[in-house]
């Protein structure tokens, strides 16, 4: 009786550990077993993302894990699949400072540089510096993927996301935000490198269709995306809203699947951007694995396109792996305990070191910088002297704990800011914002604050007892709408006038006018710039925005920043003047590249037309002499290295962006007068001191995309190899010869293909 108890016992135990075994959960099982034991309303409801209501729940939750995170994925308990989160944006985290008005303990996030101000720095290991930091960020936060970086291409100045973006040549874009997404990752949490292409205006963002040819986006608007996803391997790439060609980017196969998996060999996954796409099927089926932010309607139509077929199983089967791989990598799977605590100050100091390495020096006559001696008193004039914009608006802006003001950061310095002219800056803004329409203040926009008249009786007052004026020029812009050409690419008349007077009063007292330039994108310089003695381009720098100033104005730092992007004589010169923001003008649906390959550099260089300021263009306090170029071989053989030494001429320490640049024989296909195919940045040369650099020459840097040919082939012929402190400014030349035609086999078949002839620009010259 006893012995069949027993028996009885010992065999539902057994039952029990086999009903166990068969539980197939993601911590124990592959991702392609727990693919498996998936129904497909389970399959479904994972490649649509949680979603999201305004102010940041989740449906269905009380408290997100995160709030103000930009979103999460569908939780599969069942199957041990956790919520992953994820959060914006290229310049810090962007949650919810406080959480159920509870100020005792706050989710402030560090306020870094914009990503403009990132490239000008030409400086990858500065950009994994701020990555690592900004990574712990989003780890210590709870947050699993960052919505970051986001790499479109400044094809126009007028984009109103500009700020975001890094460059308008795809090389420094590639490569800078590889180096941040290394940094980020580096914490073992994901990147989201977007959006995924051709992202390049706001103005009808989501329904503006792209006209552009295949040339010009592997050679220009995919470059850059292709080397951050080979040098940075993020884990998840965003597709964008636009359309190129005719269809959406989301519902791209050749785009998302071809170019992105089979050619460039990505693994990770691909997520729309919010609210992005309108196809839901036709996503699944170009590779585009999670739909974001999620409503239960697009898991209802994903299941039925699976029972009426339009959706095979095994694409769906696809893009849930694609998400379950990279799961299994995050935080929230593997159980991380966050401590909601980063270390802010240590990162408010990367964060400053990143910011004063990435501004730029466009002007300094007579040495007006920096500061000597005799400067004591400043007069700050311009609402950004006070109202420093650390960053732009959208899903961009951070909510970080302070921003130091110019006012701020000079008086930090050891300087005496004039305190008069700031209560009367900040009475001004006080009364403005006490006037301006509630409900303007949204999540997207802020209130623009218009410039500040300062009368000609203070300013003729401070020209008497200030040592020296700043005047600082702030144009902010964001997400959803492109700038205006009127009062935010041009300054205002008043704007001119009163640094007109500004430069007049102080002149005659012999005293410099230094101009700081705090701006979302590139501004026209011209009726105003030969008003100032001096002028720092310091872009968006972030939280310790003022600091970072003064540590330029000072001296204290010496800029090494330089234009990743042109400044133009006038915007009529802007190759994609005419075709921006598209037609019919009041509101856009289409826009045509006609510029093609030549954005920003490449065309005004291969058309002759001079620039206000050239990319890669930027003084310093010292100067650089550059030694001949030495190449490893005369003859291209898979690869070649020039070196060449930079010595520091000048008096104090400075640091130099050395470009290379090449110009290539053009014989059956135009080609740019050169291109920058590499860049180096010495470590800080003391005066007289010496730095070898080395650039690689490889295959890629030489092939051009032969669109009838579907091929990247390189012409034989002799190659000039250009060093120069910028593009206009090439201080040593080198040639080498390519024996033979160079073809490289990675390209499937033909994709993107434009719905209509596109009568792109072409050279009146060639390079041979
Ligand atoms: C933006 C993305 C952002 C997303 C989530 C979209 O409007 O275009 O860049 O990541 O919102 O906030």
């Amino acid at each position: 009786m006893i012995a069949k108890k027993y028996f009885i016992i010992v065999l539902s135990l057994l039952s029990l550990e086999s009903v166990v075994h068969a539980q197939v959960l993601l911590n124990r099982n592959t991702p392609q077993e727990v693919l498996a034991a998936m129904t497909l309303e389970e399959k479904a409801a994972l490649v649509v993302g949680a979603g999201r209501v305004p102010g940041g729940n989740v449906a269905n939750q009380q408290q997100p894990k995160v709030p103000g995170a930009a979103g999460n994925t569908t939780a599969i308990p069942r199957l041990g699949i956790p919520s992953i989160v994820l959060s914006d944006g290229p310049a810090g985290v962007r949650i919810s400072p406080i959480r159920n008005g509870d100020s005792t303990q706050t989710y402030y996030a560090t306020g870094f540089p914009v990503s403009t101000l990132l490239a000008s720095t030409w400086d990858p290991n500065l950009a994994t510096l701020v990555g690592r930091a900004f990574g712990n960020e989003v780890k210590e936060y709870g947050i699993d993927i960052l919505l970051a970086p986001a790499i479109n291409i400044q094809r126009n100045p007028l984009n109103g996301r500009n700020f975001e973006y890094y460059s308008e040549d795809p090389l420094v874009s590639g490569k800078m935000a590889a180096a941040f997404i290394r940094g980020i990752e580096t914490n073992n949490i994901g990147t989201s490198v977007k959006h995924f292409a051709a992202n390049n205006q706001e103005s009808n963002r989501t329904g503006i269709n792209e006209i552009i040819s295949e040339r010009a986006l592997r050679e220009i608007y995919l470059r850059n995306f292709r080397i951050a996803i080979s040098d940075g391997t993020p884990w998840t790439v965003m597709s964008s809203y636009n359309k190129i060609n005719d269809t959406y980017t989301a519902e791209r196969r050749d785009l998302l699947t071809t170019i992105l998996r089979d050619e460039w060999k990505f693994t990770g996954f691909v997520m729309t951007d919010w609210r992005g796409g309108h196809d839901w099927t036709a996503e699944m089926n170009a590779g585009n694995d999670l739909i974001m932010p999620g409503r239960p309607s697009q898991v209802q139509s994903i299941i039925s396109a699976v029972r009426h077929d339009s959706l095979k199983m095994r694409q769906l089967d696809t893009n849930v792996l694609h998400i379950l791989k990279v799961i299994v990598k995050t935080p929230a799977f593997l159980k991380y305990q966050y401590s909601n605590k980063p270390d802010l100050q240590a990162h408010a100091r990367v964060a400053r070191q990143a910011a004063t390495e990435g501004m730029i020096l466009l002007k300094n006559n007579a040495g007006a910088l920096p500061f000597g001696s005799p400067v004591k008193t400043i007069a700050a004039f311009g609402n950004g002297s006070y109202n420093t914009l650390a960053g732009g608006m959208g899903s961009g802006d951070v909510n970080k704990a302070y921003v130091i003001s110019i006012f701020k950061g000079l008086s930090n310095a050891g300087y005496s800011p004039d305190a008069s002219l700031e209560t009367a800056y900040t009475d001004y803004f006080k009364q403005v914002r006490a006037q301006a329409p509630t409900g303007n203040n949204s999540r997207r926009r802020e209130v623009v604050i218009p410039e500040m008249t300062v009368s000609n009786d203070i300013i003729a007052q401070k020209a008497n007892s200030a040592d020296l004026a700043v005047i600082t020029i702030a144009r902010n812009s964001g997400e959803g709408a492109d700038r205006r050409l009127e009062d935010n690419y041009n300054l205002t008349e008043a704007e001119k006038a009163q640094i007109h007077q500004i430069a007049h009063d102080f002149h005659s007292h012999n005293k410099k006018v230094v101009a700081v330039l705090n701006i979302a994108g590139v501004i026209d310089m011209k009726g105003w710039q030969d008003d100032c003695d001096a002028i720092l381009l310091a872009w968006m720098p972030g939280q310790e925005a003022g600091n970072a100033i003064a540590d330029i104005l000072s001296g204290k730092v010496n800029p090494s920043g330089k234009l990743a992007t042109t400044f133009p004589m006038n915007y009529s010169d802007v190759p994609s003047a005419k075709n921006f923001p598209g037609t019919p003008a009041e509101k856009p649906t289409q826009v045509v590249y006609q510029e093609g390959i030549y954005v920003g550099y490449r065309y005004y260089d291969s058309f002759n037309v001079k620039p206000m300021y050239e990319f890669g263009y930027g003084l310093s306090y010292t100067n650089f002499s550059y030694s001949p170029i030495r190449l490893s071989a005369p003859k291209f053989d898979g690869m070649i290295t020039a070196s060449l030494s930079i010595t520091n001429t000048g008096k104090v320490a400075g640091r130099e962006v050395a470009q290379l640049y090449i110009s290539a024989p053009d014989k059956t296909i135009d080609k740019p007068m050169q291109e920058l195919r590499g860049f180096n940045k010495t470590r800080l040369l003391q005066p007289g001191e010496s730095q070898q650099l080395t650039f690689s020459i490889r295959e890629a840097d030489l092939v051009s995309f032969y669109t009838e040919k579907s091929k990247w082939i390189a012409e034989p012929g002799e190659y000039k190899v250009k060093v120069g402190a910028s593009s206009r400014d090439i201080r040593q030349t080198a040639t080498f010869k390519l024996g033979s035609k160079l073809t490289t086999e990675d390209v499937i078949h033909k994709a993107l293909q434009p719905p209509m002839k596109i009568d792109e620009f072409k050279p009146i010259t060639t390079n041979n």
